[in-house]
């Protein structure tokens, strides 16, 4: 396994390998990652992964400080499966000027995410484009737990029309329920034994709303649930899959998205269910 830490080395590197499959982190890799970097692998004839905390992601107060940085333990889980090169770049290398171009994702990173965490999304398209230019990988693979992430880049390949196939895997649960995440690494023992709730939470509202009741009173159920055992909700909504608009009585492949702080540690989690169609007197299609 190659670690490379320029851009220039990475394309001498990569120069005669064009057929390479890029998994873009953070670091603190946990079987989360490790379980893209599998999906990569047989995709192409190189695996990349990049690990690089993007400073232009995180606000002001969050947690760019704090994040784990873990590169010689990510070193060697990722040696251990198979990957073909780590491509860590410090910020210099990245961000050798200040960066005043940058993606404006439009509408889909207002909302959610987008809304409690303004220009995150701005950040992470404009350091996924540029480590795209970077490794110019033919596919990229992203977990679905960061939902409304993988929306906005698929849409920004699509609208720039960049010659990147964007592949989602599924996201990986502790047999808890728990959606691995590299922030999993603040919590206190009490708030670790807490922190499934939340995947509960939205697999209760997604088979509720499977069964007929309303979204606001099933989304009103699972926010109170967990304001009662000591989270502070930022919302718990259902929406449709394909662009996170709220679902019309037409849409039936919905994704039910969460995101809630325990403590000082913010987790997100989703779950994506169908809606089945039952015709109802009023003719609009849903119980
Ligand atoms: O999902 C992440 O870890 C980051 O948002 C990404 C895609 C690596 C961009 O910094």
């Amino acid at each position: 396994m190659e670690l490379i830490h320029t851009v220039a080395e990475l394309r001498r590197y990569l120069s005669g390998a064009p057929d390479n499959v890029f998994v873009p982190t953070m670091g603190a890799l946990h079987e989360g990652h490790l379980r893209l970097v599998e999906e990569a692998r047989p995709r192409g004839a190189l695996t990349v992964v990049s690990i690089f905390v993007n400073r232009m992601q995180f606000g002001p107060n969050e947690d760019f400080d704090r994040y784990p940085r873990t590169l010689a333990e990510d070193c060697a889980k990722l040696e251990a499966i198979d990957c073909d090169v780590v491509f860590a770049p410090d910020e210099r290398e990245v961000y050798p000027e200040p960066q005043s171009f940058s993606v404006d994702p439009g509408p889909i990173a207002t909302v959610l995410e987008g809304a409690v965490r303004p220009g995150h999304f701005r950040g992470v398209a404009t350091v996924v484009l540029k480590l795209f230019n970077m490794v110019q990988p033919k596919a990229a693979v992203f977990g679905k737990k960061d939902y409304q992430q993988c929306r906005v880049l698929e849409t920004m390949v699509r609208q720039l029309a960049l010659p990147v196939d964007i592949i989602l895997a599924e996201t990986v649960r502790a047999a808890d329920g728990l959606a691995l995440s590299s922030r999993n690494k603040y919590l206190s023992p009490d708030e670790r034994a807490e922190a499934p709730r939340l995947a509960a939470e939205l697999r209760r509202t997604a088979e509720a709303v499977a069964r007929g009741e309303s979204i606001e009173t099933a989304e009103k159920a699972a926010h109170a649930a967990l304001a009662a055992h000591g989270w502070r909700v930022d919302y718990v909504t259902v929406r449709r899959r394909t662009d996170l608009a709220p679902p019309t009585a037409h849409d039936h492949e919905l994704v039910v998205l969460g995101a809630a702080r325990l403590g000082s540690t913010r987790l997100i989690d989703n779950l994506e269910f169908v809606r089945p169609f039952s015709p109802s007197p009023s003719g609009s299609g849903l119980g």
